[in-house]
């Protein structure tokens, strides 16, 4: 499928940055790949790929898009009980690999130095490489046996935002289409997941909302901060990470990201008065412990999920109460809210959101 480039593409319009605009831009990049691929997902995707249906995944990739593929494989290993591996492209070399495993390979540019250099190992070691892209011309979609394309458009903001939910889309496309196609998930079950995603544009769409209603509340309280803890159970743990990589790269400032259970074996150590915790809310007891937890110790919670306004007990925590239909997907719409408080805390605390010190678009070096 083309996917061609207008100059409204590469403009920022009355955006204040490009990272405002592709943040903006997110429900139409989910709407236009859904309907890109919706038609295939149960009939022509997977098979085109040729290959065996793997027994082991193997999750590799950088930064932002390191954390969609474990989105990815982690929806995988749910809905189709196929285990994964995820290793940092950079640390390939030096990981073992299930041997026969199907390597998933992430990149928005295709071009990053890692991600090529663990291309040859994956293929030095005999494992055939899954692409999933936003750049059909790039090295990485060249070299692997079968591409999965974003069509997410430009992304110029250094700290990828749009091509985080176009790469978790399209591999949940591919997910689909695997199991779909292999008998795993049963027809009819299949059809119902795939009829899902059509919602997933409009829970982003109220995502963003719901953000720009809320977040503004608590900044004053996040730029007196000097650290922050994100917090996740789950899929939403990987949602956290990426939460916690966006703040560094915008802000400057330091934050942890934990699997909420951990908190207790350690981190909690650093929560004291005023701490903002910001947890990826799955509604769950457990997590809600946590929050107790955190709440007592005087932190500044923010709840980001559809279930946030039910601690009333502790206090007011901020709530950004997201759509959460599409349950099976995990928290897909919080990536957006995690983006926003980023954002919003760089520019106020003089950031240049778009090209954050020491960062590159694509790192081609090692
Ligand atoms: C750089 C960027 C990150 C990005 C990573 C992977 O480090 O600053 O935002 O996630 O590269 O880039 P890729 O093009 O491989 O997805």
């Amino acid at each position: 499928v083309a996917c061609s480039v207008g100059v409204a593409d590469l403009s920022l319009g009355l955006y204040p940055d490009f990272m405002a605009k592709e943040i903006e831009q997110q429900p139409d990049v989910a709407e236009r790949l859904i309907t890109t691929w919706s038609g295939s997902i149960l009939h022509g995707l997977w098979p085109s790929f040729s290959l065996p249906v793997p027994r082991h995944v193997t999750v590799v990739g950088c930064g932002t898009s390191l954390n969609a593929g474990r989105v990815v494989a982690d929806l995988l290993a749910r809905l189709g009980s196929i285990p994964f591996a995820a290793v940092e492209a950079s640390e390939l070399t030096s990981t073992a690999t299930v041997p026969g495993s199907l390597a998933l390979v992430l990149s928005q540019s295709g071009e990053t130095a890692d991600v090529l250099t663990a291309l040859d190992v994956l293929h030095g070691r005999g494992h055939a490489v899954v692409a999933l892209t936003n750049n059909p011309h790039s090295a990485l979609a060249r070299r692997a046996e079968a591409v999965m394309m974003c069509h997410a458009g430009p992304e110029i903001g250094v700290a990828a935002t749009k091509t985080f939910v176009a790469q978790v889309l399209g591999g949940t496309c591919v997910v689909l289409s695997l199991l779909g196609c292999s008998g795993a998930v049963e027809q009819q079950r299949a059809q119902r997941l795939v009829r899902d995603l059509d919602r997933v544009p409009d829970a982003l769409a109220q995502a963003i909302g719901a953000s720009r209603r809320t977040i503004p509340q608590v900044l004053e309280g996040l730029t007196k901060a000097s650290g922050y803890v994100f917090l996740g159970r789950g899929p939403g743990r990987i949602y956290a990470d990426e939460g916690a990589l966006k703040l560094k790269e915008l802000t400057y400032r330091w934050a942890e990201s934990h699997a909420a259970g951990e908190l207790k074996h350690g981190p909690l150590a650093l929560v004291e008065h005023g701490t903002p915790v910001i947890v990826v809310d799955d509604g769950s007891a457990r997590m809600h412990a946590t929050i107790a937890e955190v709440s007592a110790r005087g932190a500044e919670i923010t709840s980001i999920g559809g279930h946030g306004t039910s601690v009333p007990a502790l206090g007011s925590p901020l709530a950004v109460a997201l759509d959460t239909t599409v349950d099976w997907l995990g928290p897909l719409a919080s990536v957006v809210a995690l983006q926003i408080i980023a954002r919003e805390l760089a520019v106020a605390l003089g950031r240049d959101v778009d090209k954050p010190r020491n960062l590159a678009k694509s790192v081609t070096v090692e």
